[in-house]
């Protein structure tokens, strides 16, 4: 009888594909090496190697509407201290997204609400964090000191094994914020660590905002000691500064066919990433752009900033609007279309440095027709 070894797909029926139809012979053979912490490749090589990236996760939205009434609800029902994080986890509509706490791939995402007054007491862990702020008003961090205010639209860095904690000050405004973490591929690498501060809260050491003051123009300063950390000393990013500098590309360029207009939040001393493992963009899709499809290795999570429209991902339409959030998987088709007469804002991260520094980023446009892939029934 034949077994799973034995091919389906006429691709695997070539030579250099496992396709092996077992006998009575075999069979005695895989049982003897079971007996020993061991298996014959060629059982699961197929199932190991397809030929192209076949992602566990699907594309998947949480609505802004729903999600943010849940984060407020939750405010009455636990302090951040018990807590220790306040945070609804966005988990991927999938059985792998569940088991591995992802919102996608590598990625964790979750929601944070903090009312006037309240602390997320410090800690630090070796999964890198960064964050997008919905809403709210008088919102910091305070990273290894460095006290950063934090505005709706801004997007800032809490790079790996740094002292953290949040806050929002007591005369300010529910705050309302979307934290990207790279928890699951840490913890399969088996190198995530976690300790707390010895205080509820660190004790700013630096004048308020100095990173971004000093680091934040696109200039940098000569007479200041080196900056020695990997990541960006640029620590936050504003909004203001952003939408301006999207509305000055648009103004001298032609638009992407996939993305629109689309700049990286990066670091001023490399032009890389703000970080390691995880990088962040925003990108302006122009009054009602109709993208093209395109696909690439590494996972991306995208917030809604401003707008209104749909993206389709693999064949399946999704529509957004302000703050929504949703996925796209590896290596799935996918275009973005701007219903709006205004501009619309994605802001998006990713786990694209991983994927460069280890040789696997790679990018495929859609070919043939117009260039957008057929969406299912
Ligand atoms: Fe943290
Ligand atoms: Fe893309």
């Amino acid at each position: 009888m034949a077994t799973q070894t034995e091919a389906t797909d006429p691709r695997d029926l070539q030579l250099g594909r496992s396709n092996v139809t077992d006998t009575p012979e075999l069979e005695a053979f895989y049982k003897e090496l079971s007996g020993h912490n061991s298996d014959a490749f060629w059982n699961r090589a197929n199932a190991i190697e397809p030929w192209e990236p076949e992602s566990r996760y699907r594309p998947t939205i949480w609505r802004y509407a729903t999600m943010r009434e849940l984060c407020v609800r939750a405010i009455d029902l636990v302090s951040p201290e018990k807590a220790g994080r306040r945070v609804v986890t966005l988990l991927n509509d999938s059985e792998v997204g569940r088991a591995s706490t992802a919102v996608c791939g590598w990625l964790f995402s979750g929601l944070q609400a903090m009312k006037p007054g309240e602390i997320t007491p410090a800690h630090r862990h070796t999964a890198s964090a960064h964050r997008f702020i919905m809403e709210g008003g008088g919102a910091y961090t305070v990273v290894d000191g460095h006290k950063i205010t934090l505005g709706k639209h801004d997007y800032v860095l809490t790079p790996n094994g740094t002292w953290h904690d949040h806050g929002v000050s007591a005369d300010g405004e529910l705050s309302i914020w979307q934290d990207g973490l790279d928890i699951p591929l840490m913890n399969c690498l088996e190198a995530n660590f976690y300790a707390v501060y010895d205080e509820p809260a660190q004790t700013a050491t630096f004048p308020t905002n100095d990173l971004p003051f000093s680091y934040g123009s696109g200039l940098l300063p000569e007479t200041r000691a080196a900056w020695d950390r990997p990541y960006s000393p640029v620590m936050v990013y504003r909004w203001e500064e952003t939408q301006d500098a999207l509305g000055k590309l648009a103004r001298v360029n032609a638009p992407c066919p996939h993305d629109g207009y689309m700049l990286r939040y990066s670091n001023p001393l490399t032009g890389g990433w703000a970080m390691k493992t995880m990088g962040a963009n925003m990108q302006m899709l122009p009054s009602m752009f109709r993208g093209t499809a395109h696909r690439h290795t590494g996972n991306v999570v995208y917030n809604v900033a401003q707008g209104r429209g749909y993206s389709n991902i693999g064949g399946q339409r999704i529509d957004w609007e302000e703050h929504d959030i949703f996925c796209v998987p590896a290596w799935m088709w996918h275009e973005h279309v701007n219903l709006g007469g205004d501009e619309a804002y994605l802001f998006s991260f990713n786990d694209f440095p991983v994927m460069e520094a280890l040789g696997v980023r790679i990018t495929e446009a859609l070919e043939g027709n117009d260039g957008r892939q057929a969406l299912q029934a």
